[in-house]
This record gives C-alpha cells, sequence and structure tokens, in this order.
C-alpha cells in the first residue's frame, strides 16, 4: 500500500489536556463556528478529530494514509452513532466527523464536499517525510480560506522551511505526547 509513498507511518499523539489546550487556541480563531471545517492532516485513530467534533460546532475531518487507521474511525463512528442512537446531541456531532484515506503528498487544495475550503489545520507532522511536509504547505498555500495551522514546530518541521505563505505566529504552546518515542 505504501509502495508509492514517501510517508511515514509512525505514531504519537499529543495527550488529551494538550489537545485541548489547542483547541482552545483554535476557537479564539473561528473554530467555534458552523462554517468552520477543521481538518486533521494524518488523523491516526480519530482523536483530535472527535475531540475537535466535540468542543466546537466545526466539521471536523481526518485524512489518513494508513487504511486499518481510517477503518477503525470510521467504525467508531458507526458504533457511536447505533450506540447513541437516541441521543441528539451526539448524534449531531457524530455527524459532523468524517474520516477519508487520503495521502497529505498529493493534496493540492483542503476543500469540503462542497468545494469550499478548509479553514482549521492540525497535523502532528513531526512524524510526516520532509516530502509530505512540503506537499501539506504547498496545499494550504492554495487554500486561500484556510485561517490557522496548529504542527509541531521544530529544526526538522519549521513553518519557514516549508514555505507558508502570508502566516504569522499567534501562539507557542508545550504539549505533552504520548507515543511518539
Ligand atoms: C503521529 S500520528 C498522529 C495522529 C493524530 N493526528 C493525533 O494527533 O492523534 C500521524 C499520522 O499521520 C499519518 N501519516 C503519515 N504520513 C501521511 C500522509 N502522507 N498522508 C496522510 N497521513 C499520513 C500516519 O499514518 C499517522 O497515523
Amino acid at each position: 500500500m505504501l509502495a508509492d509513498s514517501n510517508a511515514q507511518v509512525g505514531y504519537g499523539e499529543a495527550t488529551q489536556a494538550s489537545m485541548g489546550t489547542i483547541i482552545n487556541v483554535f476557537k479564539q480563531y473561528g473554530l467555534d463556528s458552523k462554517d468552520a471545517h477543521f481538518v486533521d492532516i494524518g488523523s491516526g485513530f480519530g482523536k483530535p478529530v472527535f475531540h475537535a467534533a466535540i468542543s466546537t460546532k466545526a466539521r471536523c475531518y481526518g485524512i489518513e494514509l494508513v487504511e486499518p487507521r481510517v477503518e477503525y474511525c470510521l467504525k467508531m463512528v458507526e458504533k457511536l452513532t447505533q450506540e447513541y442512537a437516541n441521543e441528539s446531541v451526539v448524534l449531531e456531532i457524530l455527524k459532523r466527523i468524517e474520516f477519508t484515506r487520503v495521502d497529505a503528498g498529493n493534496v493540492h487544495r483542503y476543500q469540503n464536499r462542497g468545494g469550499v475550503d478548509s479553514t482549521h489545520f492540525y497535523s502532528f507532522n513531526w512524524v510526516m517525510s520532509e516530502d509530505d511536509n512540503r506537499a501539506i504547505v504547498e496545499a494550504l498555500n492554495q487554500t486561500t480560506g484556510f485561517q490557522i495551522l496548529g504542527w509541531c514546530c521544530n529544526e526538522k518541521t519549521t513553518i519557514e522551511k516549508f514555505g507558508l505563505k502570508g502566516v504569522k505566529l499567534v501562539d507557542r504552546k508545550q504539549a505533552r505526547m504520548v507515543g511518539s518515542g
């Protein structure tokens, strides 16, 4: 499956508390709006997508390269939809969640199914290959509706290195990680 890809499929994620901190920053920049479209680039087992959907009114979308991880997330949405079939609040949240198997290295512009630009982006991009990070930045540069990006920032992944245009740093948070080695 990965034969034609430069992707690195290692795992790691921010703790729930750290993700909450990041989402709170995003909310200051419009994430708590029905018009917002949040994308987790490399969504893994889906925690940031579920977290964002529960905490905001945004549509929340996970794209992930590894098929079993996407399947896990889709099954989770299905399971919860059945389990909470009589809970309209939960169902409303689940309806705003979407997961798709996509290689971020092949995305040229981030949009929802209606062709409207996605607005809020998160990526635990530290595990991504340099080619993928470059492709993500190129696609973000084409996504004019793009409002905020949260991603790992160190000497390997700094924004400047990949040429993201028209951005300024609005906040910097220390995130605690699990599973990233
Ligand atoms: C470190 S995990 C983070 C998962 C999730 N975002 C979180 O924070 O809980 C990164 C994920 O990115 C995925 N990934 C790596 N390269 C990718 C690519 N080119 N396109 C889509 N997903 C990719 C990996 O398979 C992995 O599941």
